[in-house]
């Protein structure tokens, strides 16, 4: 079996292509974000960021002065990501490769800070990465680490579908087992634990499950 960290290696120039985004994934995305108060001028952290897929949502809230910060260990879904920015000409993109469950947040910090970002986001997400992350609440820390106190949290991840209609779970577990994520990980319960005023959301058939809410600081 190819190891998580080479598949993406390999496939970032197909993800775009290839992750069913149309179909089903966008769907969880645009749910995330429009459950984030996002503003004009703000900060976003958008952890495992990929190939930059949440980006032009995001920048359609933020405007031209917000700032994405993007962190994700593979540099080539970075690059594919940085591409993406440069051709669509979004200025205020700061992206970091490093390690979620493992790299100091200080280290991190300072990587957004020389690039002129401040050193805490207004929010944070996570969409369809988190399940992929060992162990995942390393990485639900350094997301919530990375954003002001009162600042928003949304996790977007996927679980088994709840309906059943023939084939969607197989489909769903073909999609996890693919993309290497952990279907029975439940990120979003992090939210759920940690955060106040959270909201609930669900799509494509449960499959899609988003937890928004506020750093509370616990
Ligand atoms: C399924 S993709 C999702 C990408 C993007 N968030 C999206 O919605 O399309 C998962 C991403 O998480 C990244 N990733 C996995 N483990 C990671 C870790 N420990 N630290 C940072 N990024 C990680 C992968 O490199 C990959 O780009």
């Amino acid at each position: 079996m190819i190891p998580i960290a080479e598949k993406y290696r390999t496939f970032a120039p197909f993800y775009d292509l290839m992750s069913a985004e149309i179909p089903v994934y966008r769907a969880g995305r645009k749910l995330g974000i429009q459950s984030l108060d996002l503003r004009a001028g703000g900060q976003v952290l958008d952890v495992g960021c990929g190939t930059g897929l949440n980006f032009r949502h995001l920048k359609e809230h933020i405007g031209p002065t917000g700032t994405i910060i993007g962190i994700d260990r593979s540099a080539e879904m970075l690059a594919q990501a940085r591409r993406k920015a440069t051709r669509e000409g979004w200025s205020n993109i700061i992206l970091i490769q490093a390690d979620a469950t493992t790299s100091p947040t200080e280290a991190i910090i300072e990587s957004i800070a020389s690039q002129g970002g401040r050193p805490l986001s207004d929010a944070a997400l996570a969409t369809y990465a988190l399940s992929l992350m060992k162990p995942w609440e390393a990485g639900w820390s350094t997301m919530r680490d990375l954003t002001r106190l009162g600042g928003q949290l949304c996790v977007v991840d996927m679980q088994e579908p709840t309906s059943r209609l023939p084939g969607t779970s197989a489909l769903a577990r073909l999609a996890c087992t693919l993309g290497g994520a952990d279907i029975t990980a439940h990120p979003w319960t992090a939210v759920e634990t940690h955060c106040t005023d959270v909201t609930t959301r669900s799509a494509r058939a449960g499959h899609l499950q988003i937890r928004t809410g506020h750093h509370s600081g616990t």
